[in-house]
C-alpha cells in the first residue's frame, strides 16, 4: 500500500505540451481508501476503540469498504459492511470475495433517504454486536491524518508543487495531503472538484449519478479555509475526460478521476508555463465498466457526447446559482447548516 506512481498527463483537449501531474492511486491494493482505512483501524486498535479481534461495521458505497476489508484481514477484523442497492455487482462481489460482510438496506428513508437508511442499521449493529467499531470516516481526524504520507510522496517525486486538485467527498485526501504538501512546498494552492448535485460547498442537493466525490451534508473533515476555489462537474463532462484518458495515456478511473482530470487539464492551459500541477486519481476503471464505461448505460443517462465547452461558467459565490455543467468559484466558505434541509432529504429519498 503507498507508494504510487505520478504519471504526467498532456492536458485533455489538445495533448499538447501543457498538462499535470496525476498521483495514481488506484494502483493501491483497494484504491485511495486503503489509506484512511488501514490508518483509521491501527489508530483505533492503538487507542483501545477496537479491541483484538473486535467486529468493524462502517456504511459504505466502495472504495473505503475495500480498505477496510484489507484492514479486517491484515488485523484480524471481521468487517461489516451497510450499502444500498446502488452499489455495483462488481463491488459486491469483491466485497465479498475479500471476506467483507454485507448488509443492503431494502427501502430509503422516507426522511433522510438511504443515507439515512444505512446509518440506522450501523446504529443497530453496534447495538447488537459486542465491542463493535464504526471507523466513521466523515468526521474521524485519523481519516485526514492518513494522508501525510501521500504528501511525502508527491513532494519527494516532484520537489515544488504550486496546485493541488483533490476531489471531495468526505474532505479527507484535500485536506490530509494540503496540511502536509504547505509545510514542504510552501504557498501550494487546493482546488476542490465536487460533482454538480452536492451540497458539500453551499449547492442545492440533487439526486446525483457521479460516486465517490460530493455528498448530501457538509462533512466536518472537509478542510474549507484552505481551498482556493472549487468547481462543480457533470456526469457528462466527467465521462468524457475519463474515456479521453483512457485512450490517450492507458491510465484512467471512475468519476472523481475524470472530473479531476478536467479540471487539472484547464488549470494547465490557464495557469502560466511551468507552474507545476499534481493532481489525484482516487481509483482505477474497473469499477465503473457498466456506468462510465458502458454505452448502454451513458446512453440511458444522456452522458455520450459531452465533450465540455473550453472553460467553466463562474460563480460569484457557491449559491448564486444552480450549477447544472462545469462551473467554478473561487470563494469557498462553509455553508450554513440550513442551506440544505429539507432539500437533502428530498433529493437522498429518490436515490
Ligand atoms: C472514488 C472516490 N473518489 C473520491 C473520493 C473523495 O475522497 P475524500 O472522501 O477523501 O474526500 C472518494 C471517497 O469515498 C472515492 O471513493
Amino acid at each position: 500500500m503507498g507508494d504510487t506512481p505520478v504519471l504526467w498527463v498532456p492536458e485533455l483537449w489538445t495533448g499538447g505540451e501543457r498538462g499535470f501531474w496525476a498521483k495514481l492511486e488506484g494502483r493501491n491494493p483497494g484504491g485511495i481508501k486503503d489509506r484512511p482505512a488501514l490508518h483509521m483501524v491501527g489508530e483505533a486498535r492503538k487507542r483501545g476503540d477496537l479491541r483484538p479481534g473486535a467486529p468493524i461495521v462502517e456504511s459504505t458505497s466502495g472504495t473505503l469498504g475495500l480498505g477496510l476489508a484489507l484492514a479486517g484481514v491484515v488485523h484480524g477484523h471481521p468487517v461489516t459492511l451497510v450499502a444500498d442497492p446502488g452499489m455495483e455487482p462488481l463491488m459486491r462481489r469483491l466485497l465479498l470475495a475479500y471476506g467483507a460482510r454485507l448488509e443492503i438496506v431494502a427501502e430509503p428513508y422516507a426522511e433522510g433517504g438511504w443515507q439515512a437508511a444505512r446509518r440506522a442499521r450501523v446504529r443497530d449493529l453496534l447495538a447488537r454486536l459486542p465491542g463493535a467499531y464504526c471507523p466513521d470516516q466523515y468526521t474521524n481526524p485519523d481519516n485526514v491524518g492518513a494522508y501525510a504520507g501521500l504528501a511525502r510522496e508527491l513532494a519527494a517525486r516532484l520537489g515544488r508543487v504550486d496546485v493541488l486538485v483533490c476531489s471531495v467527498g468526505t474532505g479527507g485526501h484535500s485536506a490530509g495531503i494540503h496540511r502536509v504538501l504547505r509545510e514542504l512546498s510552501p504557498g501550494v494552492r487546493l482546488v476542490g472538484v465536487d460533482t454538480v448535485g452536492s451540497t458539500i460547498f453551499g449547492q442545492p442537493a440533487r439526486t446525483r449519478l457521479m460516486r465517490g466525490l460530493g455528498s448530501s451534508i457538509h462533512p466536518a473533515n472537509v478542510a474549507y479555509e484552505a481551498f482556493s476555489e472549487v468547481h462543480w462537474v457533470a456526469p457528462a463532462e466527467a465521462v468524457w475526460a475519463c474515456r479521453r484518458l483512457a485512450s490517450a495515456r492507458y491510465a484512467s478511473g471512475g468519476w472523481s478521476v475524470g472530473a479531476v482530470a478536467l479540471v487539472a487539464s484547464w488549470l494547465a492551459r490557464r495557469e502560466p508555463a511551468g507552474t507545476r500541477i499534481a493532481a489525484v486519481f482516487p481509483d482505477g476503471p474497473e469499477r465503473y465498466f457498466d456506468t462510465v464505461y458502458g454505452d448502454a448505460y451513458c446512453a440511458e443517462h444522456g452522458l455520450l457526447d459531452g465533450k465540455p465547452e473550453p472553460d467553466p461558467d463562474e460563480l460569484p459565490y457557491p449559491g448564486a446559482a444552480e450549477a447544472v455543467r462545469w462551473t467554478r468559484c473561487t470563494r469557498v466558505t462553509r455553508p450554513e447548516p440550513a442551506a440544505c434541509g429539507g432539500a437533502i432529504e428530498a433529493a437522498e429519498a429518490g436515490r
